[in-house]
């Protein structure tokens, strides 16, 4: 790997804004039945030669550090699990018991990449994307792989 992983800073908000809303529209995102500005969060990236090729984001939620976003470039190449590790490193800094990340019902690569690394289902929001979408009507009906966005799913791990 010739990428490093360090703590977000202001100079990455704009890289990390543009990151995010490559991929979810604009930097608020729907979670349950509110919207979560993730511009100011704290977070990490993953930089390789002075660019910003992943990020990740976070903020307190019901005692846990909730990881609101986390994207990566250049897939397969171990950012993903790389930001994973550095917000649980964060969670046990800050003494929260667990770490908590959520997705959609429809995005099973995600729940796969999430359960290899030790993350469990832990609750589903059921059919809170209709409502979401009333307010943010960009967020799909249908996902790429042809599965209903329907509803939130919550999984947690355990930081000992
Ligand atoms: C989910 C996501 C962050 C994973 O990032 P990543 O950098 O690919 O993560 P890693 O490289 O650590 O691991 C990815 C896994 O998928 C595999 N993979 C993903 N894309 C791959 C590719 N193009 N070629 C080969 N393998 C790939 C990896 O081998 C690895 O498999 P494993 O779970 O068996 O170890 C990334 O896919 C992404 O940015 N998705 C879009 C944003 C998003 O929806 N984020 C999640 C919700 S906030």
């Amino acid at each position: 790997m010739s990428y490093s992983i360090r703590a977000l800073e202001d100079k990455d908000r704009d890289a990390v804004a543009a990151q995010t809303c490559k991929h979810w529209t604009l930097t608020r995102l729907g979670y349950i039945d509110h919207f979560i500005e993730t511009y100011d969060l704290p977070g990490f990236v993953a930089e390789d030669n002075g660019k910003v090729i992943g990020s990740l984001t976070w903020r307190p939620y019901e005692n846990c550090l909730q990881i609101v976003t986390v994207i990566s470039d250049e897939e397969g190449r171990g950012i993903g699990g790389a930001l994973l590790s550095a917000a649980e490193a964060e969670a046990r800094r800050q003494k929260f018991p667990r770490v908590l990340i959520s997705t959609e019902n429809s995005y099973v690569d995600a729940l796969k990449f999430y359960q290899k690394r030790g993350y469990v289902l832990y609750r589903v929001h059921y059919d809170v994307m209709k409502d979401l979408r009333k307010q943010k009507p960009s967020i799909p009906e249908i996902d790429t792989n042809g599965i209903p966005i329907r509803d939130q799913i919550d999984l947690i791990k355990d930081i000992a």
